[in-house]
């Protein structure tokens, strides 16, 4: 089953003297359990892509949708909330909070979580060891280093166990061997079955994923298949998705 379907998506910023068309004409179909990743040149489109996919952004043509619901039918709140359980993200530069701890930034996106502070620092003791941070729990930001950081921001989008992860360049600011690190521990997600989006400018990483997609002008110029797509064995999306 299509589990993350764009059907003639184009997404065009600015107006008249200043428009530019980030995608054109985009069609795809993810299927659960894939690991897609995405590579082409600067501005072709990769961020463009993985913001509509995240509803973060409308397209300016075309219909997104995720495990069959259309995105462009929920309201501003409901959408937040249906991207809260369903998507997380994962950026270049971490976007973490430089004032807050690891576990206070772990913490962020349960704000609004009916769980008492202390089932709520527990979640973040467990996320941050499981990509690897235990002990460094009340660390700021810059007394991690920047490999401890992506792990940080990558335990964060976990918080709500979104069965989709869309990373953008995850690896972009690290050196090969960290990189490496980050990428075992997408890996170890994706085998756990997340369905997973990543950007990355390294061809080296293309050989993680299930599948190769090569954007071009905003268009897709290859789709390659590269190995068997693991099954994965959880409910696609949270039960109370989809409202
Ligand atoms: N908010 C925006 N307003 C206007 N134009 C934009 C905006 N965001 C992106 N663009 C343009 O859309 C095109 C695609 O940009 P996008 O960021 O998706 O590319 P990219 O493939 O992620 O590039 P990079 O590898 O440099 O990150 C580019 O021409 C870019 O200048
Ligand atoms: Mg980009």
């Amino acid at each position: 089953m299509s589990f993350i379907t764009l059907e003639n998506v184009s997404m065009t910023y600015g107006s008249n003297g200043t428009r530019t068309t980030a995608l054109s004409g985009v069609s795809l179909s993810i299927g659960e359990g894939e690991y897609a990743v995405i590579t082409g040149e600067s501005g072709s489109g990769k961020s463009t892509l993985l913001c509509l996919l995240g509803g973060l952004q409308l397209p300016t043509e075309g219909r997104i949708s995720i495990s069959g619901t259309d995105l462009s039918t929920f309201s501003a709140d409901n959408l937040a909330g249906f991207r809260g359980r369903t998507i997380g993200f994962v950026f270049q530069a971490y976007h973490l909070l430089p004032y807050l701890t690891a576990r206070e930034n772990v913490m962020v996106p349960m704000a609004i979580d009916k769980k008492s502070s202390r089932e709520k620092i527990e979640r973040a003791y467990t996320l941050l060891e499981s990509v690897g941070l235990s002990g460094k729990e009340e660390r700021l930001p810059s007394q991690l280093s920047g490999g401890e950081c992506q792990r940080v921001a990558i335990a964060r989008a976990l918080v709500h166990d979104p069965p989709i992860l869309l990373a953008d360049e995850p690896t972009g600011n690290l050196d090969s061997a960290t990189g490496d690190q980050i990428l075992d521990l997408f890996s170890k997600l994706h085998g756990a079955g997340k369905t997973i989006l990543m950007v990355t400018h390294n061809r080296w990483n293309i050989e993680r994923g299930t599948r190769s997609v090569l954007l071009r002008d905003g268009r897709i110029a290859e789709d390659n298949p590269l190995r068997p797509v693991h099954r994965a064995s959880r409910p696609a999306v949270p039960a109370q998705a989809g409202g």
